[in-house]
């Protein structure tokens, strides 16, 4: 097994979304596929999906988090997809960490201390990083770093960001080379998974590249976890017939996309020097409103459902969108609408019988849950 291995590629969490995608170009594309997965239960329920059994590759179940598995996992290994993840918002702060940044740790320290011949790592970063990212104060012409809005704030339902001068500050689009500020373990997990990456990288001559994606969308996203993503949320809503809600004002910006175009992007790093030691952000190069995307979901599904406006959560971020130039230099860009993401998700959805088995009652205690 070991003879033939120059193509051989390592993906952790390809079992999940982005993973999967990724792993189903790369064999097309002649590459070998080798699977590190937990198979976390609010993802899978514990099983290998259909859409992964089906392809012969080969699978290992095991835990980003132990070096054997790493040790297992890395054997005539040439390029390595770090994709496994905790993610979302939770109170289980050092798991963050412990999956997201101990893991890199420990694949960089299994190449150097067995010498391992990769030639190649591709991490998985997120739009997290930037937190609520930089303002311009329009009073002053200065920029500045806000700090998450306070309670008081929100309880006055002052949802835009404001400047020192207490004047509505403009939001710039992320751009790698400017600081980060993440805003909660996940996006702090993510910042320390970068610079362990980039440093240990450079320092042992390991090329690598870390992505920060943007809100990635489309097919075999995991309903499952009900806490993630408002495509995922507000397509179960809207099949439930239960309204849609959109926390803020609804003018909140965000980014989305394509899950094709993120793949695209994973596969160009592979071979591109000039990606080596590079951090670059991937997402759709638009900015849509919350409320907008909502009602994006409502044509596209046919729903009868409601658009529900209010409630926040305390660590959203108010604007986020991604500067995407950096990457278009090496001449990737965004090649498919959200429209045509949310369409293919819907279909998705429906097809594997997702629509029958939305669990009504915890989508509304969602809402209440967040609306205090
Ligand atoms: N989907 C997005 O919108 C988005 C946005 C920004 C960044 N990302 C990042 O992209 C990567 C892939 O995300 P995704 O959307 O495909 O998520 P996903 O949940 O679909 O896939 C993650 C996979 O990692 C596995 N996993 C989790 N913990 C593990 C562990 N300890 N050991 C081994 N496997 C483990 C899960 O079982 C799952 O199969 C993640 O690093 C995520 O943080 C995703």
């Amino acid at each position: 097994m070991l003879t033939h291995m120059k193509n051989y590629v390592l993906i952790t969490g390809g079992a999940g979304f982005i993973g999967s995608h990724t792993a189903d170009a790369l064999a097309r594309k002649g590459y070998k596929i080798r699977i590190l997965d937990n198979l976390q239960s609010d993802v899978h329920a514990g099983k290998w999906p259909r859409y992964i059994k089906e392809k012969g590759y080969e699978l290992i179940r095991g835990d980003v988090r132990k070096k054997n598995d790493w040790q297992k996992a890395l054997r005539g290994i040439s390029y390595v997809y770090h994709l496994a993840a905790y993610q979302d918002q939770r109170l289980d702060f050092s798991k963050f960490f412990e999956t997201n940044t101990v893991s890199t740790a420990l694949l960089y320290e299994c190449i150097v201390g067995k010498k391992l011949p990769v030639k190649k790592v591709i991490l998985a970063s997120s739009q997290f990083v930037y937190g609520d990212g930089m303002y311009r104060c329009s009073h002053s012409n200065t920029t500045f770093y806000p700090e998450l809005r306070t309670a008081l704030q929100f309880a006055r339902g002052e949802w835009d960001i404001l400047c020192p001068h207490r004047k509505k500050a403009i939001p710039r689009p992320f751009c790698e080379d400017q600081s980060v500020n993440p805003t909660n373990s996940y996006g702090l997990s993510k910042r320390a998974l970068e610079i362990t990456a980039i440093r240990l990288g450079k320092t042992y001559g390991i090329p690598t590249t870390v992505f920060r994606y943007s809100i990635v969308q489309g097919s075999r996203q995991s309903p499952k976890n009900i806490y993630s993503g408002a495509l995922r949320i507000f397509i179960q809503q809207a099949l439930a017939g239960v309204p849609l809600t959109v926390y803020e004002d609804g003018h909140a910006t965000r980014d989305f996309v394509s899950i094709k175009d993120v793949v695209a992007a994973n596969v160009l790093a592979l071979k591109n020097r000039k990606t080596d030691f590079e951090i670059y952000n991937v997402g759709g190069g638009k900015a849509h409103t919350v409320l907008g995307f909502a009602q994006a979901v409502k044509r596209i599904t046919k729903t009868k459902s409601k658009i529900s406006i209010g409630g926040f959560r305390r660590t959203d971020t108010r604007h986020a969108v991604s500067d995407i130039s950096k990457l278009k230099k090496l001449g990737w860009g965004p090649k498919h609408t959200t429209e045509e993401s949310i369409a293919e998700y819907v279909k998705w959805f429906k097809e594997e019988g997702f629509d029958r088995k939305i669990n009504r009652r915890g989508l509304i205690e969602l809402r209440r849950g967040i609306k205090k």
